[in-house]
């Protein structure tokens, strides 16, 4: 059996991905689970229930936790970044200040997404070169929002990563649930960057089911989405649900205002959660947990995990470096596709000619996602961290984001992101 080590193991979600070792057992065999989380109490409550999970399905793994990150990581096959910089607390900032300026507040779209990679990157890094030490030859499977910019800077750093959501998925077993097939059967043709992706095609037995999809249940999908169905029509494709952020924006920055955050929502959830999972006679996932967005992640991390470390070959949707794949990007950029996996990681699979309706945003957004990561990485490396500098880098990022674009409004939301960030930030 492998070692698998979780980094933010302490979180509500992890009895979702626990859930999954124990029933997948087959596919992943772990010996050895590891959760590792600066917070003691949490995990001392997850932990307990993790054991509990896999006592009542007779899983054999041994179950641990450790605030101790290199004695946690070693030895480690594989090591699941799951962590959040700042809690729900810095989320709530992310999601309530680019409001002020008319902007959409989101911890991973504009510009609370670049706050979020700022105070992440650094931390995702600095864990990244410690499992180094610790265990050469170890997987990175990476959770951690911004996924496509925290994986690109873990990539740029010549780390063994992929970054994984569980966007893909999640529509592979909608599909599948309203075609009433299993949902190993249904293959997307999904493209983009992560949180902005299409289903441009969805094949069953290599027929393309797609418009048969849309005439036939576009009105679910559309209201599922929060879309309006002639958008659907239109596009002829399935747009992920924070393309709602774009294709909306105005509307959803009005509806937002004087409605408590999602981090607020999900900070009352975690209570609830967390005084179920102290309950010792609790030994599976409560109902409560799917009232977060992590449905079918454990899946995701299994199958991705599974064919890192057992050398399948098979495919899954990932986040990997583009290299050509679109070849409008540039070759280090990360992209969500399929690929190919096996123990040499991830190989994405050749992706059709994008139309210019999404082209044109993908390439915008990954000269953000350029940028942001720039600015992320300001001061290491041995440049001089000045703060002038490194205003320039968030002002640039911010000015470069299709939402944001106006100098005054980038200016502004400049301000703001440093004022509510500096304790995240070394040089600010
Ligand atoms: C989906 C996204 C994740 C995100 C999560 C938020 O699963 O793919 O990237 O972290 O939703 O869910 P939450 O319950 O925290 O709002
Ligand atoms: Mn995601």
């Amino acid at each position: 059996g492998f070692k698998l080590a979780v980094v933010g193991g302490g979180s509500t979600y992890t009895p979702e991905l626990v859930d999954g070792f124990a029933r997948l057992r087959d596919v992943l065999p772990l010996a050895e689970l590891v959760l590792i989380d600066p917070a003691a109490d949490r995990l001392e409550l997850v932990g307990g229930l993790a054991r509990r999970i896999f006592a009542r399905q007779g899983h054999p793994g041994r179950i641990s936790w450790t605030a101790d990150l290199d004695a946690g990581v070693d030895g480690a096959d594989a090591v699941l970044l799951q962590l959040r910089v700042g809690g729900q607390a810095a989320r709530h900032q992310d999601e309530t200040w680019p409001l002020e300026c008319g902007c959409v507040g989101q911890e991973t779209t504009g510009a609370g997404g670049l706050a979020k990679a700022l105070r992440t990157v650094p931390v995702a890094l600095d864990i990244a070169e410690r499992v180094r030490r610790r265990t050469p030859r170890a997987w990175i499977v990476d959770f951690t929002n911004p996924v496509g910019i925290v994986t690109r800077a873990l990539l740029a750093h010549g780390h063994h990563a992929v970054g994984l959501c569980n966007v893909a998925i999640g529509f592979q077993r909608r599909f599948a649930a309203l075609l009433g097939v299993p949902p190993g059967e249904v293959e997307l043709e999904h493209v983009g960057l992560n949180h902005l992706t299409w289903e441009r095609a969805v094949r069953v037995g290599g027929e393309d089911v797609l418009p048969r999809l849309l005439t036939e249940h576009g009105d679910a999908l559309a209201d599922h989405l929060r879309l309006p169905r002639a958008l659907l029509d239109r596009l002829g494709a399935v747009p992920s649900s924070y393309l709602r952020y774009y294709y909306q924006h105005d509307a959803v920055v009005a509806e937002s205002r004087g409605r408590p955050s999602r981090a607020e929502e999900v900070a009352a959830l975690e209570r609830r959660l967390l005084e179920q999972y102290g309950d010792p006679a609790l030994d599976e996932k409560p109902e409560l947990l799917s009232r977060r967005g992590g449905a079918f992640y454990s899946e995701a991390a299994v199958a991705l995990t599974a064919s890192l470390l057992r050398d399948t070959g098979d495919t899954q949707v990932v986040n990997t470096l583009n290299r050509g794949t679109l070849p409008f990007l540039p070759d280090d950029a990360v992209i969500e596709v399929p690929a190919t996996v096996d123990a040499t990681g991830a190989t994405p699979l050749p992706v059709r000619p994008l139309e210019p309706l999404y082209a044109g945003l993908v390439a915008h957004v990954t000269a953000y996602e350029h940028l942001a990561l720039e600015a992320a990485l300001w001061g290491r490396g041995g440049r001089r961290a000045d703060r002038a500098g490194g205003r320039d880098a968030v002002f640039s990022a911010l000015l470069a984001h299709p939402l944001i674009g106006q100098t005054d409004r980038a200016g502004r939301l400049t301000d703001q992101l440093l004022a509510h960030n500096r304790e995240h930030l070394a040089w600010a």
